[in-house]
């Protein structure tokens, strides 16, 4: 059994993977950034650096992922696999996002390396875009105009269920044989969004719809809703991307890691129904 610290333990994938790997017996360390009110979690600010070295004491393994809101993600994740380093974990798991690999000189891209360089035993895994977006980023143009509003036309994601990543992940940190491999995760089938928007309209019984809207609309939302300017120029730079075709096509990663297929969308839809009543 390992003690295993865990980055994003309160978010969408951070919270399924402590869940599982607490489930299989670990000892999970639940990194916030904010005061910490239960006995497993400790504080750690990536943005200060506050409570960083005190985090990984007597931690074995480690999942790090960047957090959102942030365009420079490689000065976020750099300190944590210097200090992964220091204390000579015996395995990291990065979870960053597919396409990071296409820019060698991209922040996340960059960090990847840094962690390819460092001489931990490593995994990389690079997640299409999350199914869990319909759910909170997007959730506002649904509940407000029953619209999914996104400058991507009729391009199609093979979006994944963020609780397969979480699969993937602990499987990666209670297991050995994949060392020093990257996994691009995806779901089983490419959806554009007004088919995923007709699931989600099946699922819940109302009606929502897609609306492609412009590069500057979405980048004006984005502001209009407190993103800092260069963040939401980088989720506009990789919407583009989706357009482009970018997120269409699939993996057998999770299959590959797990033993099992990834969720499909409409069991996503299913199980997160309430999410849009
Ligand atoms: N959404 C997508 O479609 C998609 C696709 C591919 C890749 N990704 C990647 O997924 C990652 C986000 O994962 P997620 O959606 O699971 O996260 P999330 O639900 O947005 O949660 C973010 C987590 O980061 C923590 N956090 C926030 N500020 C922090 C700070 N200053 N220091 C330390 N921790 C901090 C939060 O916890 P506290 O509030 O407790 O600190 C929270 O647990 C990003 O790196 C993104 O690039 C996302």
């Amino acid at each position: 059994m390992s003690r295993i610290l865990v980055v994003g333990a309160s978010g969408t994938v951070g919270s399924e993977l402590s869940r599982l790997l607490a489930a299989e017996g670990e000892t999970v360390v639940r990194a916030t950034s904010r005061a910490p009110v239960a006995a497993d979690q400790v504080a750690l600010d990536l943005v200060t650096g506050a409570g960083l070295q005190a985090a990984f004491q007597g931690v074995d393994r480690a999942f790090f992922l960047a957090p959102p809101g942030h365009a420079d993600q490689e000065a976020l994740l750099a300190p944590l696999i210097d200090a992964a380093a220091a204390h000579r974990l015996q395995q990291v798991v990065l979870m960053t996002a597919m396409g990071a690999n296409a820019d060698e000189n991209a922040p996340l891209r960059k960090a990847e390396r840094r962690l390819e360089a460092s001489g931990l035993a490593y995994n990389i895994l690079r997640p299409n875009w999350f199914m869990q977006n319909f759910n909170s980023v997007w959730l506002h143009g649904i509940q407000t105009a029953g619209q999914i509003f996104l400058p991507v036309g009729d391009a199609k994601g093979s979006f994944i269920d963020a609780r397969d990543i979480a699969a993937v992940a602990a499987r990666l940190l209670t297991s050995q044989g994949f060392a020093g491999r990257a996994f691009d995760l995806t779901g089983p089938r490419a959806l554009d969004h007004a088919e995923a928007a007709a699931i989600l309209s099946r699922a819940t019984g109302r009606t929502i719809g897609f609306t492609d809207i412009t590069p500057e609309a979405m980048l004006q939302g984005l502001l209009g809703a407190g993103l800092p300017a260069d963040y939401a120029a980088f989720l506009v730079q990789i919407l583009g991307y989706f357009k482009a075709g970018a997120a269409e096509r699939t993996t057998d990663a999770v299959q590959q890691v797990t033993g099992r297929a990834p969720r499909t969308f409409e069991q996503y839809a299913k199980d997160y129904r309430t999410s849009w009543a």
